[in-house]
């Protein structure tokens, strides 16, 4: 078991918000000292340290307590957080800051041939993604009778393999869509990078350390804004 006199942030570890990230962290003047699996990073500057991960794993990195923030996309943090719902579980996150980076959208894509008449297109229909709890909800709300199928990642080649009739997925330039012979027709969450915390606040020390990391950030996002 881990001490609480220091405070742990989860960060991913490559991707479209690994350097964004850690950009923001030096620029609130937190330094590190990297070990030499480069998946964790003490804290020099400040008694903040670094976890280098999958970013769909910092929600739950965050629930468990492995981890006290994560920088996250909305989109990751959102379907964890329908899946809790799904399964009558407690809310175990809050958005503690929304950070400016990272913006996209999670979206339903049809093949270019389609005629797009409407949401009812989508009914009988098979639509793959890694977000199934989004996709599930907003398909209710919609009253749309589709079905998710579930893929861990290249969604977009779904169509063409059979799997599904279209795609619910990240759009953020449109460049994979376009790639794809696909067009974007309706946009079920728009998404940017967040850093995340537990829904209950931190009875301990990392308290302090959470808000003298808040009011640094908030300096930096403010002269970014
Ligand atoms: C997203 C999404 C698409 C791509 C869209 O993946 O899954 O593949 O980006 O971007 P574009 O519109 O600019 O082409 P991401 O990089 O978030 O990685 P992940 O899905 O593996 O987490
Ligand atoms: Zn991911
Ligand atoms: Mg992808």
């Amino acid at each position: 078991m881990r001490t609480h006199d220091r405070l742990r942030i989860a960060i991913q570890k490559s991707g479209r918000l690994s350097d964004p990230a850690r950009d923001l962290l030096a620029r609130a003047g937190l330094s590190f000292r990297e070990s030499r699996d480069r998946l964790f990073c003490y804290g020099e500057s400040l008694p903040i340290d670094l976890l280098l991960v999958r970013d769909d794993d910092i929600p739950g990195l965050i629930a468990e307590g492995v981890c006290d923030l994560g920088v996250v996309g909305q989109n990751v943090l959102a379907e964890q957080a329908a899946e809790r719902e799904a399964a009558g579980q407690d809310e175990a996150y809050q958005i503690v800051r929304s950070l400016g980076f990272g913006r996209c959208r999670l979206s339903v894509a049809v093949p270019n041939e389609w005629e797009w008449s409407g949401n009812a297109r989508l009914d009988g229909t098979r639509i793959a993604t890694s977000y199934p709890n989004l996709l599930t909800r907003w398909l209710r709300e919609q009253g749309i009778a589709a079905e998710a199928v579930v893929l861990s990642g290249s969604v977009e080649i779904a169509p063409r393999l059979g799997k599904a009739e279209s795609i619910c997925d990240l759009v953020s330039s449109g460049a994979t869509l376009q790639a794809n012979q696909l067009k974007e027709v309706a946009v079920i969450l728009e998404s940017e990078a967040v850093l995340a915390g537990p829904a209950k606040p931190f009875a301990d020390v990392r308290a302090d350390l959470a808000s003298m990391l808040l009011r640094r950030l908030d300096g930096v996002l403010s002269v970014k804004a």
